[in-house]
């Protein structure tokens, strides 16, 4: 029963409120649990969820001002929670065997694991990691929150099982604010929107279909064979709604999207009922204000970017209807949400010409080294997998050391699209196929897009904490299917 497009009210997930703010610290709780909520009229679809809600309640934070989030596992299996795009300490940062047990799960060191086998199935959840910090039923998690203001976002990122805890509903949003960014004048309130994007595919029930080889996610990892490229789903949800609409003034109005899709590549456009294109002016990236505003025709957007978008409505005749198409879709998978011009109103905000003036400008000579870093599909544990430099992810290897402190370029190549992401760091684009960066990319970022074939120069300083972090490809299930890798800043 698939509702028609541009009915379902656009949500907003709800602000989450701190239990203390004393001692300069803002404190949370939040409890995963599984609930079950109407995406689709007239059915009740079972989800995991942080606090209930799917996406999970924003936390807003200020720049400087840490956050600490108690979080606790009343789900059925393990959970991990990364931050991602936080500046984090280590022991907070998510590590894929760092795990939060729940009541009567076995001590996983102590679980002996077998039998696997089958597409994609690996034999890595039982894997002996000693350095590995499990803790029962709950965990604390520090975020200093030392970093640009940007749309940051939260998921699990449990060893194996991080795509199918995504697709059940495990990811919320985390904003971090700061003085400057304020003063901006940017659109507010609620001209300001958060926009997490992304595909479901459901059973007539109402259930959310994914093809896992071991649907309890208890053991077995990876997908049946057909999905070994990614898990697509042919429902697109806005904060959790299916194709929403959203009534706006004829204004400006500032889009924070995020694509927290598994492996669903988007390129918006946002179009007129009378087919004009609007302007997407980009004012940020995934970490934060762009030096300067650049305007797109439309914007390419993988999984795990994101974009901050001004439009502006002002032009729509009241009554209009603009609609978030996205191109590379077809069918129902082509449009995204609307918006619907409901009224006219003043409009104060303004899009300044200089945005911040704080972006990094890493010069290739600054560089202590360059790396090159290959992301294709290849054979792991005798079946299919996804590989980083030929290898499959392992907690006990060290792939990359860094010193703190270093710039490094990284020259990453891919056979089909890969999303690629950093922990701890933003870099800035160098190149792309051996031709300067594309306008998206411009900016502070902390996943970048590669396309099938390309090669991508990224430069990067890795400052903030020295310990064990991650990079992989964030196609979820690429990333459950081995193509992530360990780097150790020393
Ligand atoms: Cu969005 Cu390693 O994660
Ligand atoms: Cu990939």
């Amino acid at each position: 029963p698939l509702p028609p497009p541009f009915q379902v009210p656009l949500p907003l997930p709800p602000v989450l409120k701190p239990v203390s703010a004393t001692g300069g610290i803002d404190r949370y709780e939040m409890t995963q649990r599984a609930t079950t909520a109407e995406i689709l009229p007239g059915v009740k679809t079972p989800l995991w969820t942080y606090e209930g809600t799917f996406p999970g309640p924003t936390i807003e934070a200020r720049r400087g001002r840490p956050v600490t989030v108690t979080h606790r596992n009343k789900l059925p299996v393990p959970a991990v929670v990364h931050l991602h795009g936080g500046r984090t300490p280590a022991a907070s940062d998510g590590y894929p065997t760092d795990l939060i047990l729940p009541d009567g799960w076995p001590d996983a060191a102590r679980r002996a694991q077998g039998g696997h086998g089958g597409h994609g199935g690996h034999a890595m959840s039982g894997m002996h990691d000693p350095r590995a910090v499990v803790t029962r039923l709950t965990r604390d998690y520090t975020f200093p929150m030392d970093q640009r203001s940007a749309l940051l976002w939260y998921h699990d990122h449990r060893m194996d099982f991080t795509a199918p805890a995504i697709w059940r509903g495990l990811a919320g949003l985390q904003i971090v604010r700061d003085d400057d960014e304020d003063a901006l004048g940017l659109p507010a309130g609620r001209r300001e929107l958060p926009l997490m994007i992304t595909d479901r595919a459901f059973a007539a029930d109402g259930t959310l279909t994914y093809p896992a080889l071991d649907p309890d996610l208890r053991e077995q990892p990876g997908v049946q064979e057909p999905y070994l490229a990614g898990v697509l789903g042919d429902v697109i949800l806005v904060n959790g709604a299916p194709w929403p609409v959203h009534e706006v003034d004829a204004a400006r109005y500032r889009l924070r999207v995020l694509n927290a899709s598994n492996a669903r590549h988007y390129e918006l456009e946002a179009v007129t009922g009378d087919g004009r294109r609007l302007d997407l002016v980009q004012i940020g990236a995934d970490q934060g204000l762009l030096a300067a505003p650049v305007t797109h025709p439309r914007l390419p957007i993988a999984p795990a970017e994101r974009y901050d978008v001004v439009i502006d409505f002002s032009d729509v005749p009241v009554g209009g209807r603009v609609t978030l198409v996205n191109r590379l879709g077809s069918g129902r998978t082509r449009d995204v949400m609307a918006f619907r011009v409901a009224r006219k109103a003043a409009d104060d905000s303004r899009v300044p010409r200089v945005l911040a003036n704080d972006l990094p400008a890493w010069r290739r000579s600054d560089a202590a080294r360059v790396r090159d870093i290959s992301f294709r599909a290849g054979r792991m544990h005798g079946g299919h997998g996804w590989l980083i430099d030929g290898k499959p992810f392992d907690p006990a290897r060290t792939d990359v050391t860094t010193r703190l402190g270093d710039v490094e370029i990284w020259r990453l190549v891919a056979d089909v699209h890969h999303p690629v992401h950093l922990h701890l760091v933003g870099f800035r684009v160098l190149s792309r196929g051996g031709r300067p960066p594309l306008a998206h990319d411009a900016g502070l970022k902390d996943t970048v897009s590669l396309r099938p074939g390309e090669s991508v120069e990224i430069i990067t300083r890795f400052d903030g904490y020295r310990g064990r972090y991650l990079f992989h490809c964030h196609n979820a299930e690429h990333e459950d299917m081995g193509m992530m890798a360990n780097l150790e800043i020393i």
